[in-house]
């Protein structure tokens, strides 16, 4: 389950929040989130669906919002003096707006660009840059529909924040991905966005991919070769480039960790899955980080069934799996960036610098590996950060997070101050 923490300072304080409700049974949870919202100090403003009215009360909105709620962009016949246009007036007066729950049928209308109630129409008229956060929530075999998907990476690429359902018991009584996070989740995911907003991180708003983890390759049905990767490493960095507002995709290998908030999470088994799934985020990313172990290789023709135990010995090819990394490197545009590891058991800052120059990488981090302290499984790393001009800079042992948090603040250096880096546009 999601689980977030507030920030202590209120970065919601004098704020204007439209909260976006369409007609799922979690709509019964939004009077709490517009309460938790008006307890920060934030202004808020109810705009809902039909749809949604059959599962939360107008009244009970209008009434935690100190506000009237809004449902039709058309305004009553006989009212004078109304505000005719509120659809844009809401629009320009809102500093962010949460859609939640969203619907599939609300989805598809957002990404379509349809705008027949307040609700969809407040979409389309926001200014760009104040944090759209959209939270599904519907049944697990609905969410999971292509089409469904294919509308969230819609409303993604066009920079709204698509916070994944948790997972738990649904209204049918299955259970499955698909629950609405909390209201106090909802609000914490609020606050990170307005934080990232205000902050500066040359990262808001780009798009980082981040692979982690192992992978594993098929010997026969039931058996694999791969290695200690935990993904640890690159599951801290993508929760920090999400913390400082980058529009994270993790392609991750088998781990047992939880999905970073905001996040975007892709699982994969094998090299080959990896490689192509890398390949569909090369054109639009602004920043690849190689963070996992790929194996080298892989069986050259691995059994389908188990294999049996009849001779004393056996002997399995390998052959070469491609090299994702060096693929992005040496195909990457300018105002993209890539950023590899290199796990080395010796001193190997030499063969770290070369793999940076071979791979095209404008960024390498030298990974000491002794198992105790650093590398593979611990929660602790020291790495060496060497940049494609050279520009060397050893950290002490950290936490995995401090060292994300160091990493990125050198790739945010390369975005803003190196010479012949182009600085990133969103693509
Ligand atoms: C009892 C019940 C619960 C529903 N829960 C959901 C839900 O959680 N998520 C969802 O996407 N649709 C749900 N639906 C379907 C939507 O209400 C339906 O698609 C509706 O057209 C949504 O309209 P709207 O998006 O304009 O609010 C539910 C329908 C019923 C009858």
């Amino acid at each position: 389950m999601r689980h977030q923490t507030i920030h202590r300072d209120n970065v919601l304080r004098g704020k204007n929040i439209i909260i976006g409700i369409s007609g799922g049974i979690a709509a019964y949870k939004t009077p709490q989130i517009v309460r938790l919202l008006k307890k920060s100090g934030a202004k808020v403003r109810v705009a809902l669906t039909d749809g949604a009215t059959r599962f939360v009360s107008e009244l009970a909105l209008a009434t935690v919002s100190e506000e009237r709620v809004y449902r039709s962009i058309f305004p009553p016949a006989d009212t004078s003096g109304t505000d005719y246009t509120r659809h844009i007036s809401l629009g320009e007066w809102a500093d962010a707006f949460v859609i939640a729950p969203a619907t599939a049928n609300t989805l598809a209308k957002l990404s379509a660009g349809l705008c027949d109630d307040m609700l969809t129409a407040l979409f389309l008229t926001l200014r760009p840059r104040k944090p759209v956060l959209i939270f599904p929530a519907m049944d697990g075999q609905m969410f999971l529909s292509a089409s469904v998907q294919r509308n969230i990476a819609t409303l993604t690429a066009q920079g709204c924040r698509v916070i994944n359902p948790d997972s738990g018991e649904l209204a049918s009584g299955l259970c499955g991905v698909g629950r609405m996070p909390e209201p106090e989740s909802i609000v914490a995911s609020l606050q990170n966005a307005l934080h990232s907003t205000a902050a500066t991180s040359p990262l808001y708003g780009k798009s980082v991919v981040v692979t982690a983890g192992p992978t594993r390759e098929k010997i026969d049905g039931v058996r694999f070769i791969s290695n200690y990767s935990s993904g640890k490493m690159g599951f801290a960095i993508a929760r920090a480039a999400a913390k400082r507002g980058a529009m994270v995709t993790l392609i991750t290998g088998p781990v047992h960790l939880e999905t970073p908030p905001e996040v975007t999470r892709l699982d994969v088994e094998s090299a080959l899955e990896m490689h192509d799934t890398a390949l569909s985020c090369f054109k639009s990313c602004n920043v690849f980080i190689g963070a996992a172990a790929v194996s080298d290789y892989r069986p050259l023709d691995p059994s389908e069934g188990k294999m049996k135990k009849e001779n004393p010995e056996i002997e399995l090819t390998l052959v070469r799996n491609p090299d994702i990394l060096a693929e992005f490197g040496l195909q990457k545009a300018s105002g993209q960036l890539a950023v590899g590891f290199a796990l080395e058991t010796q001193t190997g800052l030499g063969n770290a610098r070369k793999k940076l120059k071979a791979k095209n990488l404008d960024l390498i981090a030298f990974n000491f590996f002794d198992r105790k302290t650093s590398g593979f499984e611990v929660d602790t790393n020291i790495l060496t950060l060497i940049d494609k001009e050279g520009v060397t800079t050893e950290l002490p042992l950290l936490s995995k997070d401090a060292a994300a948090g160091q990493l990125l603040d050198c790739i945010e250096k390369l975005c803003v101050y190196t010479p012949g880096i182009n600085p990133l546009k969103n693509v």
